[in-house]
């Protein structure tokens, strides 16, 4: 990688990249697509990056497919496809980056994942140094993980344009992810209803109360009886602080988590005042 990046740089070519762990889907094509049509190169990442994942299970679970996810690539034009092993990335064990978010990385995802976010920064800011993108293209899908990103690259100096990219959804409403392949049938009809709850919401704001529009999300999605919602949260898009009114707002950001019997499904949506 070192030495096709050092050619590509050479000759002034623009690079974009799509870090991802696999298994992928539209909405990863998307963003690719996205970075082709900015860029003169695009390197898509393949790496399921085991020091975001908190729980041993899911890491494990967490589905592998890389030649289906190679020939997609190729289909959608993406020009190298860098699937590093475990050892290319963490040859000194698992070092963490020594950068901290403060509350950014304390709320919503990060109070139910402890260390999710240093590991999701450590290995983005890894594999920066790698591919030295121009660009790199990530999903609105992983809102926090988008904000915590910005912030990543400025205070480690990076000097690459972060392009936030939105949601692709299936025809019933349900955000793409590859964890929905988990989704036991019974789950997977339930799970259009968690983007219907955050859209439902839309009517009250801003005639009813933040702490009535979070009420109001987790009894509609809880209608069903395989969904739990872990947390709904209204938060202010930059600084991901939790809202208490509307006054002064122009977006807010709803941000929810979703606990199944199987896998856990987050989602969000931006709320115009
Ligand atoms: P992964 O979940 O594979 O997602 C890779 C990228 O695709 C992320 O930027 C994510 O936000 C985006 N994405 C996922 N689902 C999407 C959808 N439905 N619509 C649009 N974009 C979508 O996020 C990660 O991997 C990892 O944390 C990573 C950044 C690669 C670090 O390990």
């Amino acid at each position: 990688m070192h030495q096709v990046i050092s050619n590509l740089k050479a000759q002034g070519k623009r690079i974009g990249f799509v870090p991802t762990m696999g298994a992928l889907h539209e909405g990863h094509e998307s963003l690719v697509i996205k970075a082709k049509s900015e860029n003169d190169v695009v390197v898509c990442s393949i790496f399921v990056n085991p020091t975001q994942f908190n729980d041993p299970k899911d890491l494990e679970k967490y589905p592998r497919m890389p030649e289906k996810d190679v020939k997609r690539l190729e289909e959608v034009g993406c020009d190298i496809a860098f699937i590093p092993g475990v050892s290319d990335i963490y040859p000194h064990g698992n070092k963490m980056l020594d950068i901290h978010f403060g509350k950014m990385e304390e709320t919503m995802e990060g109070a139910f994942r402890p260390g999710h976010f240093a590991g999701v920064a450590t290995v983005v800011d890894r594999l920066f140094n790698i591919v030295q993108p121009t660009s790199a293209y990530f999903g609105e899908k992983d809102f926090q993980q988008l904000a915590i990103i910005r912030r990543m690259t400025q205070m480690m100096g990076h000097t690459i344009n972060i392009v936030g990219c939105p949601t692709l959804r299936e025809d019933d409403g349900l955000a793409m992810s590859s964890r929905n392949l988990l989704l036991t049938d019974e789950q997977r009809k339930a799970a259009p209803l968690i983007y219907k709850a955050l859209k439902q919401a839309e009517a009250f704001i801003p005639h009813h109360t933040p702490e009535a529009v979070i009420e109001l999300v987790k009894r509609y999605v809880e209608q069903s009886m395989f969904l739990r919602v872990q947390y709904f949260q209204l938060v202010d898009p930059e600084t991901l602080e939790d809202i208490t009114s509307w006054e002064g707002k122009k977006t807010v950001q709803g941000c929810i988590a979703v606990l199944t019997e199987g896998p856990r499904l987050i989602d969000n949506v931006a709320y115009t005042l």
